[in-house]
């Protein structure tokens, strides 16, 4: 009997391990940081076999604990999210598998005001968020620890420290995406700025494009790829001449053809980065008009690509909204208007009808 106890802990124990190294590879399979954060707490409940999963993360002072993430809850049983004067759980992080308790880290005050409105904060048990000696915050399940063995309560641990490591790096590639976007931001804006009326461009046709963006849900990959579009649409104007793209005046026939390749241009330049290529769709169409008569495709309606379509109300509207050379900035409800005119000739009209709830 007793070597049959040893033999199905034997087997929970490895069942444990094959999860534990399953969860480790799904978080870190992904770099989003709500997506890593949901996917620890479903993963973290199968495998501790709980039904209440809560991710607490501290502030950079260590001294705040706030939920993020939580399973097996509704909003209404969870009326505080913050907790306070954090006592410290350093003590966690050096003896592997100790978990902690709620009653452990509140101050007191706090802890005698939750107890009667978030009694389940008490039955649950938590592991320490760690990356090398470092408390990141917490991660608990329901249940009594002296239910587990110290085994598996040190394969709790290890998922606290794997879910710290996913949150990490997923917080880097966010930052590093911000900064890629910020210089491409910049490099945009130092092209756009040898355009004397264009100041500041970049930035408003990205906003008007991420307000059509959320409006219409598109897909966070067609999200991305749309924001880096808006951003580098007018990437191409690198290759025009400064007489032309300076010019106060009409432009003649010839300096209009060589403006008009700036769409051509940019996609070129962005076709030799292989993550670019679903960005380049929309530098290369934003002057296509829906009737066809657009540059360089002459594409009509749904055949010019859909991240094309909303740049180019965006750019549009953008254009009548700032001051020209041959005239003075539109308002809003002026400039809605115009689009509204060519809606169906320049521009997708269901696309029109959309942007102006979001202005
Ligand atoms: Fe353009």
């Amino acid at each position: 009997m007793g070597s049959l106890v040893i033999a199905m802990n034997a087997k929970e124990i490895v069942d444990s391990l094959r999860n534990l190294h399953d969860l480790s590879k799904a978080i870190n399979s992904s770099l989003r940081i709500e997506e890593v954060m949901e996917m620890i707490c479903s993963k973290t409940a199968r495998l501790m076999k709980a039904d209440k999963v809560l991710l607490l993360v501290l502030d950079e002072k260590k001294s705040t604990l706030t939920i993020h993430n939580k399973l097996g809850f509704i909003d209404d049983d969870i009326p505080v999210k913050q907790f306070h004067n954090i006592q410290s759980f350093d003590h966690c992080l050096v003896h592997k598998g100790t978990v902690i308790t709620m009653d452990e880290v509140l101050a007191e005050d706090q802890y005698q005001s939750l107890l009667s409105i978030m009694p389940f904060l008490f039955d649950m048990f938590f592991a320490p968020l760690e990356i090398q000696g470092e408390a990141y915050g917490l991660l608990g399940v329901n249940g009594e620890p002296h239910e587990f063995s110290h085994v598996e309560l040190e394969i709790f641990c290890s998922l606290g420290s794997q879910a710290a490591i996913a949150m990490e790096n997923a917080n880097l590639y966010q930052k590093l995406h911000k900064t890629f976007l910020h210089t491409a931001e910049a490099l945009a804006e130092a092209i756009s700025s040898r355009d004397p009326y264009t100041g500041g461009h970049t930035q408003r046709v990205s906003q008007y494009v991420m307000k059509l963006a959320t409006t219409l849900e598109l897909p966070e990959d067609q999200i991305e790829s749309l924001r880096l579009a808006a951003i580098l649409h007018d990437i191409g104007k690198i290759g025009i001449d400064d007489a032309i793209l300076r010019k106060s005046g009409t432009l003649t026939e010839e300096e209009l053809q060589k403006m008009k390749a700036h769409p051509d241009i940019g996609a070129k330049i962005l076709g030799i980065v292989d993550e670019m290529q679903d960005v380049i769709p929309g530098v290369q169409h934003h002057h296509e008009w829906f009737d066809g008569s657009g540059y360089p495709s002459g594409l009509r309606g749904e055949n010019i690509p859909l991240i094309a379509r909303i740049i180019a109300i965006a750019d549009a509207f953008d254009a009548l909204t700032t001051d020209r050379p041959y005239r003075k900035a539109l308002d809003n409800k002026a400039a809605f208007e115009l689009l509204k005119d060519d809606a169906g000739k320049h521009f997708d009209p269901y696309l029109v009808s959309i942007f102006k709830s979001k202005l």
